[in-house]
């Protein structure tokens, strides 16, 4: 086994016995279990033995370039940029030494995905909707990898176990083993210049780790590259079947193209042993104002306490200040966060 250790207790469980109480870790633990299952549901690209992942081992990409925050300058914003546990300072991207798909594999999810392959025949592309600052008709194409059948099991009988195993080799925080890592949600993006879908704006993710693979050359477009915020406004380029990987709650953007067409493969990924305590918290809280709009006004106070509570208890598990209804706390606690034009009621 290339892959072995005991599961450590990670730094976020040893926080989190000290914030939250037991039942909220045991309700938080059954969320996570659920979502997990979904993800299962959705791909079932997860029975892996350890066979499959020893015969990726001549595949895995093992070096990886570490992309680091320069924290010590004045201006760092820890509460913006700072990555969340497990991930350290250390972690804000990786990028692939070597490529991690071949041109060959490259070539299947294009050529599936433009229509080219005659079984799949020619699915539509779906418009992505306007999402973060990108007006909709600007956002970059999707496909949903699970709409096409060879990309699909292309994905899930050969390239996952390398995938995950390369994951583990460039952040081995997130997962003591591959096979604690599950897909939800995979999709190639096209950005075309001359359909005007050129771009995404500034965001985080909501899974744990993101894998951006980039499926053609940058001769073949201007502009494009993922911007990661904390640490420059230059895009990160990827040569092609090249990775770049990033804690799904580091805020980047997809920088428009000008020319040409950029492919991408996308894979969210969650990882079984990391609970996102400050998202499920958020739900609960919104879950408890939704309670309290339809009761009596005995019973309000009561569930907007609960709310409080959960927001509070989300804010010291590292809950993002940008993030669902955190921005709309900051700014009723006079704390400065600037309200965007979304807030303006
Ligand atoms: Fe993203």
């Amino acid at each position: 086994m290339f892959f072995s250790g005991t599961l450590v207790e990670n730094q976020n469980e040893i926080l989190v016995e000290e914030i939250l109480s037991p039942r909220t870790i045991a309700m938080n633990k059954e969320r996570h279990e659920s979502a997990v299952l979904s993800c299962e549901k959705m791909y079932p690209w997860y029975n892996f033995t350890d066979r499959d992942f020893e015969d990726s081992r001549p595949s895995i990409v093992e070096s990886w370039h570490k992309y680091s925050h320069n924290h010590e300058q004045e201006n760092y914003d820890q509460a913006l940029h700072r990555p969340q546990l497990p991930f350290g300072l250390d972690d804000l991207a990786r990028v692939s030494c070597q490529p991690l798909l071949t041109p060959e594999e490259c070539q299947v999810l294009i050529d599936e995905a433009d229509g080219m392959n005659k079984e799949t025949g020619k699915q539509p592309w779906m418009e992505g909707g306007a999402r973060y600052s990108t007006p909709s008709d600007r956002v970059g194409a999707l496909m949903p990898l699970e709409r096409l059948p060879k990309s699909f099991n292309l994905i899930n009988q050969q390239l996952l176990p390398r995938i995950f195993c390369s994951v583990v080799k460039a952040y081995d925080c997130c997962a003591s083993h591959p096979s604690e890592l599950r897909i939800g949600g995979a999709r190639v993006v096209r950005y075309d210049a001359a359909a005007g879908q050129v771009e995404l704006g500034m965001h985080r993710d909501f899974l744990a780790v993101t894998v951006n693979i980039a499926l053609n050359e940058p001769s073949e477009f201007e502009g494009g590259g993922t911007v990661v915020e904390a640490l420059s406004d230059i895009p990160i380029r990827l040569q092609k079947g090249h990775a770049l990987i990033h804690p799904g709650d580091v805020r980047h953007a997809g920088s428009s193209i000008t020319s040409g067409s950029r492919y991408v493969l996308v894979l969210f990924l969650m990882s079984k042993t990391i609970i996102p305590h400050d998202r499920y918290l958020g739900e609960w809280a919104e879950r408890c104002m939704g309670i309290a709009v339809g009761s009596s006004m005995e019973e309000k106070e009561s569930w907007l306490q609960t709310a409080a509570k959960y927001y509070s208890d989300a804010y010291s598990m590292g809950g993002r200040i940008d993030r669902g209804l955190f921005p709309w706390f900051y700014h009723r606690a006079g704390l400065g966060f600037p309200m965007s034009k979304e807030m303006e009621i």
